[in-house]
């Protein structure tokens, strides 16, 4: 089974969230700015961010390196519309653009940016998401059964819960979620919806609660926090989106250019961990962490949403493409 850590997103400690949901305190901001400096250190160059959220990473990389313009993505509108007012104040050095990961070599191509010195992708959900109970992300708040960052995808939440047999709703709570009583809490999920269809977040919470007994309040997370990480990682197909956007990273980045991948779930980090030390045994990238790099003990007391994050990032050895020609 894939371990799973969770961060304080899923344990309700979360930082950053405003009245408006407009912030989101970016995770490892200082590490990597100095990533991409090195980057940029012979002159002007693009950094794509794949995952702008609110613009909170975009916003200390265009303050603190003056050759870098960014040009970010993001699959929920919300979101978008946040980092472009975050991001107005820098001019034509700032674009912002609808689009995911499984799309970014297509979309960054199309804006005819040049070579690209960087890439950042910060994975997971924002503050913004878990923070409006209408996005249906938490279990804290009542909301509809939603979960989709891009409203226009067919799969909700309420989808996987009402209409996938037993067994793949098990499978998903297990292997996404890291639940290990996934069967028992798919049981009792297929048993209550043949009463009535889950529509909101508040019932589920009560039928996981109901099915993992006293056991559900024995550990430090929220009983339903592994079911709802799995049902996000489900509706928004994050494993085949994050293998598709380091597959583009690879493709877009100009030779000397830098990937940077923020993980806060262990399955993830593996996932950037291989494919950075594939990149580097068969000469397409250079390691430039061995070890990931973790928050300060500062920054976790600060952001307990640091507390689960993992950096790596590599440094491009080939020129990937039609950016490619050098950083
Ligand atoms: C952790 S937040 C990023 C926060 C951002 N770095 C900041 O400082 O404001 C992750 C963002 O990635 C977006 N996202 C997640 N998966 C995505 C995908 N496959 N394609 C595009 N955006 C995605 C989410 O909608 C969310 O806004």
């Amino acid at each position: 089974m894939r371990g799973i850590e969770f961060g304080a997103e899923m344990t309700g400690k979360r930082s950053g969230s405003s009245d408006e949901g407009s912030v989101h305190v970016p995770v490892l901001g200082g590490p990597v700015v100095e990533i991409f400096r090195e980057a940029l250190a012979s002159g002007e160059g693009w950094i794509v961010d794949g995952t702008v959220g609110l613009g909170g990473h975009a916003a200390l990389v265009l303050e603190a390196l003056p050759a870098a313009s960014v040009l970010g993505f993001d699959q929920d509108p919300d979101a978008l519309e946040i980092a472009r007012r975050n991001l107005s104040r820098f001019g034509a050095r700032a674009r912002v653009r609808a689009g995911r990961l499984s799309d970014l070599s297509r979309l960054a191509r199309k804006e005819a940016i040049g070579p690209i010195a960087g890439i950042l992708l910060d994975l997971g959900v924002s503050s913004m998401q878990l923070d409006r109970p209408d996005r249906g992300f938490s279990f804290r708040e009542d909301g509809p059964l939603d979960m989709r960052m891009d409203p226009t995808r067919d799969r909700t939440a309420a989808q996987i819960v009402n209409q996938w047999d037993e067994s793949d709703l098990a499978d998903l709570l297990y292997y996404e979620g890291g639940e290990t009583r996934a069967r028992v809490v798919a049981r009792a999920i297929v048993e209550a919806r043949r009463r009535a269809p889950f529509l909101r977040t508040a019932a589920l919470v009560d039928t996981i609660v109901g099915a993992l007994g006293a056991s559900a309040h024995a550990g430090k997370i929220h009983p339903a926090t592994r079911v709802f990480q799995a049902l996000r990682r489900g509706v928004n197909e994050e494993g085949e989106e994050l293998l598709a956007g380091l597959a583009s990273a690879e493709h877009l980045l100009a030779e000397g250019g830098r990937l940077a991948v923020i993980a806060f779930h262990s399955g993830e980090d593996r996932e950037v961990k291989r494919f950075l030390a594939d990149g580097a045994r068969e000469g397409r990238f250079k390691l430039l962490t061995r070890k990931p790099i973790e928050a300060s003990e500062a920054e976790r007391r600060t952001n307990p949403r640091s507390r689960s994050a993992k950096l790596r990032a590599g440094e491009r050895v080939r020129s990937g493409g039609a950016n490619g020609g050098g950083a």
